[in-house]
């Protein structure tokens, strides 16, 4: 039974007993602005119209989120969970409804401890990736993970919701790694995979953030790659036969072996082809003389260095050193837009030629392409709630950045019109989109009696997890059938007839 609550005790009241004081910002607090601040990506987000939280909560250990839980039951304020506050549409830290909540930030909680003899490692959701990424290269230079590209995401974001980069053909996504975590659920309890269900387990691991607790350390396997990788970027553009090359890439990356990713950047009149390869310059070489002669690849594009480096390179490129991944204090903070699709079907040629005619127009924004096959098709598609697997050839973001608050009427724009411009060549029934690419676009919960409706869940729901939404639904009915955690994509309770 729940405790009584103290005669005129608050939500505040409640936290004090059990949080040191220094650890909580309420809205009146000096330092609030700033720490709110501290981790907004999308400046779009940062605007006094959001709605804000009433408090944030910075915990140093699990007893502190297990607490702000229960308080949060007690006195009616729900919380939002922020890692690396990279959400595309800021739900970590911001509602679209006026509704009373606090961010539990984890920042605070970032440990990484690796056991290179185990090759496994603990990681809690607060680290940033590039801060995982450096304690396994401290620790080997030959194990890695393969989660996100940009060294600045949360873990907790990133592998709540798939996670993947330059290693998804050779090893998948974050959250098929995960062997454990821990997570606090809605009733404040901290749980294990041992203590856990079977579905609250995979349900955590790629279903989203926010919907299925707190997750505050992540355990995971620690993969194999060699001394040395090669990675080259080669721009090309419409005039230099970027076309034609794109054409082929599209039916040649996604067949590759599982040890050479080459992803695309297309943006104005250019193609970059940028691509990784576990092993080194002199085995890509003829690699890529057999299954991509067009594109010219040869040993003077060859970059070779130890994986951990390719990291911040691929991010920033040949200047970037090791410290870029401990930087916590990235100021790229452009007002932002983005939307992804998933391909199946090659795209037409004559399309690939509208494709550039559009990223030169008014408020064009830039296409990011990763090859799939390998190992990230390899697996079922209900072996984790991610989806996207067997047949894909493709994943595409796009992406619209602008500088300030006025600028942003030309990039929406164009990022509409584009993305209804691309459906004939893209999934179908549903239209499939990626978890972490969040795009409250594609629909929002509708909440009737306090709860998200399962029905309102289902439209955004089947396009993000496909066949996995149901059983989502049903874990989350199972494990927070009052729909505490919530945001306005979060998933729904789908209560047993
Ligand atoms: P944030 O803290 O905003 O959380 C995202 C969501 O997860 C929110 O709903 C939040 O409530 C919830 N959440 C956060 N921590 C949680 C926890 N501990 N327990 C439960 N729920 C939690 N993705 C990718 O796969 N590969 C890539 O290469 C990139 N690249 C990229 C670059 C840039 C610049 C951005 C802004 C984003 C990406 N992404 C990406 C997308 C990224 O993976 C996605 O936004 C993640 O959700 C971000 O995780 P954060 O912890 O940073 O976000």
């Amino acid at each position: 039974a729940a405790a009584p609550v103290p005669a005129k005790e608050d939500f505040f009241g409640c936290l004090v007993k059990a949080i040191p004081a220094r650890l909580l910002y309420a809205k009146s607090s000096p330092d609030f602005p700033t720490v709110l601040a501290q981790t907004i990506r999308n400046s779009r987000w940062s605007s006094p119209q959001n709605v804000k939280p009433l408090y944030i909560i910075t915990p140093t250990n699990a007893s502190h989120i297990q607490s702000a839980v229960v308080c949060g039951r007690r006195h009616a304020v729900r919380l939002r969970v922020r890692s690396g506050g990279h959400d595309y549409e800021g739900l970590s830290y911001r509602s679209e409804r006026p509704e009373a909540f606090a961010v539990v930030d984890l920042n605070k909680m970032r440990a990484v401890l690796v056991d290179a003899k185990a090759r496994t490692a603990w990681v809690d959701s607060g680290a940033q990736l590039g801060e995982l990424y450096y304690g396994i290269a401290k620790n080997s230079p030959v194990l890695a993970f393969p989660a996100g590209v940009c060294p600045t995401i949360g873990v907790g974001g990133n592998f709540a919701g798939g996670g993947f980069g330059m290693l998804l053909r050779k090893y998948g996504i974050a959250a098929e790694n995960v062997i454990d975590v821990k997570v606090v659920d809605a009733n404040g309890t901290l749980l294990d995979k041992s203590s856990m269900s079977a579905d609250h387990f995979w349900a955590v691991r790629g279903g989203g953030g926010e919907s299925f607790g707190i997750v505050v350390s992540w355990q995971v396997n620690l993969l194999p790659v060699p001394p040395t990788v090669t990675v080259f970027q080669i721009p090309k553009t419409v005039r230099e036969g970027a076309v034609e090359l794109i054409n082929k890439w599209q039916l040649v990356a996604p067949a590759l072996p599982d040890d050479l990713m080459i992803r695309i950047i297309a943006f104005g009149d250019t193609t970059k082809f940028e691509g990784m390869y576990l092993g080194t310059c002199k085995t890509l070489t003829p690699l890529m003389s057999s299954k991509f002669p067009e594109l010219g690849m040869n040993a003077s594009h060859c970059n070779e260095m130890p994986w951990i480096k390719s990291v911040p390179f691929i991010h920033l490129g040949k200047q970037a050193t090791l410290f870029d991944l401990l930087n916590r204090n990235n100021t790229f903070r452009p007002f932002a837009e983005y939307k992804s699709d998933y391909v199946y079907q090659p795209v037409p040629k004559t399309v690939w030629a509208q494709i550039f005619v559009w990223l030169v127009k008014p408020g064009a924004g830039i296409m990011v392409m990763d090859p799939y096959g390998a190992a990230i098709s390899a697996t079922p598609e209900a072996a984790t709630p991610f989806p996207h697997r067997k047949g894909v050839l493709f994943n595409i973001q796009y992406v619209n950045y602008w500088f300030d608050e006025a600028g942003g009427a030309a990039p929406l724009q164009w990022s509409k019109d584009m993305y209804r411009f691309m459906e004939p060549y893209v999934s179908k029934n549903p239209r499939q989109a990626y978890a972490n690419y969040r795009d409250l676009d594609l629909g929002r919960n509708e909440v009737v009696n306090d709860v998200s409706t399962y029905a309102s869940g289902k439209v955004w729901g089947e396009k993000y997890f496909k066949g996995n939404f149901q059983r989502l639904a049903i874990t989350k009915a199972k494990v927070d059938p009052q729909d505490y955690f919530r945001n306005e994509q979060s998933i729904p309770p789908l209560l047993a007839k």
